[in-house]
């Protein structure tokens, strides 16, 4: 099997390396995907949980996905976005644009992840002050806890001290606040963007923001002259219960950055989306340009599973669908609430956290795998958000894997 050569060569994400590699730790080594199914090297099923760390939408190896994926690499694996494009971006880019009203969001970046997309908007957004006499707006707002990455630019925005601390005198200069109520006394004047994970953060144990917030912080930061960068890469494309957060407050940012469910959470791709007036500042010439990119950069394989993916939105009608789903995703939190052991319930559209009395999170995941069900903790906050094409016989299924991991029933 494959474990000894991971154990002796690999390096994993967020992973004291020691335990891992430990004689006594035998890794679950994924083999096959179907739906919200996923099967180990040894014929073991499991319920995907957290939507393979919060990116699949429609259930996995979708046929209509893998089919555009297959046909895409077979007619254009990959070419250069530098100084060529391709037909399927431009497509994506107009039905991404579509999503907003004429004249707000109408300009696309693709990149290749989630920390990248964010990045790409803190670049854009300082190098525009520069370039439209705004040079001393240098300065970036950014919440408690939040995360948005882990390139150097986004994890300086990074609120989440156990991840960001060590690198906290690099990358942007940036202010923290722990809620709205503190933007009284900052000093607009410096500020280029305030950013933000709308409606819920996710790595801050998924805590939903309250109600209207969203919108007031629009509201401030319009009034300031303050970009705002909303960071949808998890809340978007469905997550909450609408396409993208911001759409729940009547909230159009600066700034839309998507990446994880983009792509249906087949391949890697992101796209950050801005104004034609942020755009514009880009314009006038070589010195103007924005010299950002990667070589992977709107590759059309992820651009023809982004298409795919969007149609497959329509074709199943997935919103009519996911109110239902999100309505039995309530009761079962309800129930398994009545149990001792959990502390607190937390839950945005089909994104939730269920937090565990203290020391109880990554044994309760762990416990979990033995009845069917793969999903990860945050301390101890147990995440289930499971593919939107979910049924609520699969739910049922993962809320008893979770009752049974914690002793209930
Ligand atoms: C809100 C948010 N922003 C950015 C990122 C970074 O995305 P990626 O891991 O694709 O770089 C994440 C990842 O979890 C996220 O949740």
């Amino acid at each position: 099997m494959s474990v000894h050569l991971d154990k002796a060569h690999c390096w994993h994400p967020f992973t004291p390396q020691d335990a891992w590699c430990a004689p006594g730790h035998d890794p679950i080594m994924i083999a096959r995907a179907e739906g919200v199914w996923l099967w180990d090297e040894q014929g073991n099923k499991y319920l995907d949980g957290n939507s393979s760390i919060w990116t699949n939408i429609h259930g996995h190896c979708r046929p209509e996905i893998v089919e555009a994926i297959a046909k895409q690499a077979a007619t254009l694996d990959h070419s250069s976005y530098l100084g060529l494009g391709h037909p399927l971006a431009s497509v994506l880019a107009e039905k991404l644009v579509s999503f907003f009203p004429e004249n707000t969001l109408e300009r696309v970046f693709f990149s290749d992840n989630g920390s990248t997309a964010v990045e790409a908007a803190l670049k854009m957004s300082m190098q525009s002050r520069i370039q439209s006499g705004q040079g001393k707006r240098t300065r970036f707002l950014a919440f408690d806890n939040g995360y948005h990455g882990d390139t150097l630019g986004a994890a300086s925005l990074g609120g989440v001290n156990r991840f960001f601390s060590r690198f906290r005198n690099l990358g942007f200069e940036t202010e923290f606040l722990s809620s709205i109520g503190d933007l009284g006394s900052i000093d607009p004047s410096t500020v280029t963007a305030v950013v933000i994970e709308p409606l819920i953060q996710g790595v801050n144990e998924m805590r939903p923001w309250p109600a209207g917030m969203l919108r007031e912080l629009r509201d401030w930061s319009s009034a300031n002259g303050i970009h705002l960068i909303l960071d949808e890469v998890m809340t978007g494309f469905g997550r909450t219960g609408t396409m993208f957060a911001c759409q729940q407050e009547d909230v159009i940012p600066d700034f839309l950055c998507l990446a994880k469910g983009l792509t249906g959470g087949t391949v890697p791709l992101a796209a950050t989306l801005t104004t034609g007036e942020i755009y514009g500042t880009f314009l006038g010439g070589r010195e103007n340009a924005f010299y950002y990119g990667h070589s992977y950069t709107a590759n059309p394989i992820g651009c023809a599973a982004a298409v795919a993916s969007l149609r497959i939105f329509e074709t199943d009608n997935v919103f009519a669908h996911l109110t239902g789903k999100i309505d039995h995703l309530r009761k079962s939190l309800s129930k398994l609430s009545q149990n001792d052991a959990v502390k607190e319930i937390r839950q945005c559209g089909l994104i939730a956290g269920i937090e565990l009395a203290e020391g109880l999170g990554e044994k309760t995941v762990i416990a979990a795998r033995q009845y069917g069900l793969i999903t990860r903790n945050i301390l101890d906050t147990v995440v289930m958000m499971p593919p939107l094409s979910i049924t609520e016989d699969e739910i049922d299924f993962a809320f008893s894997a979770l009752s049974k991991s914690l002793g209930y029933q």
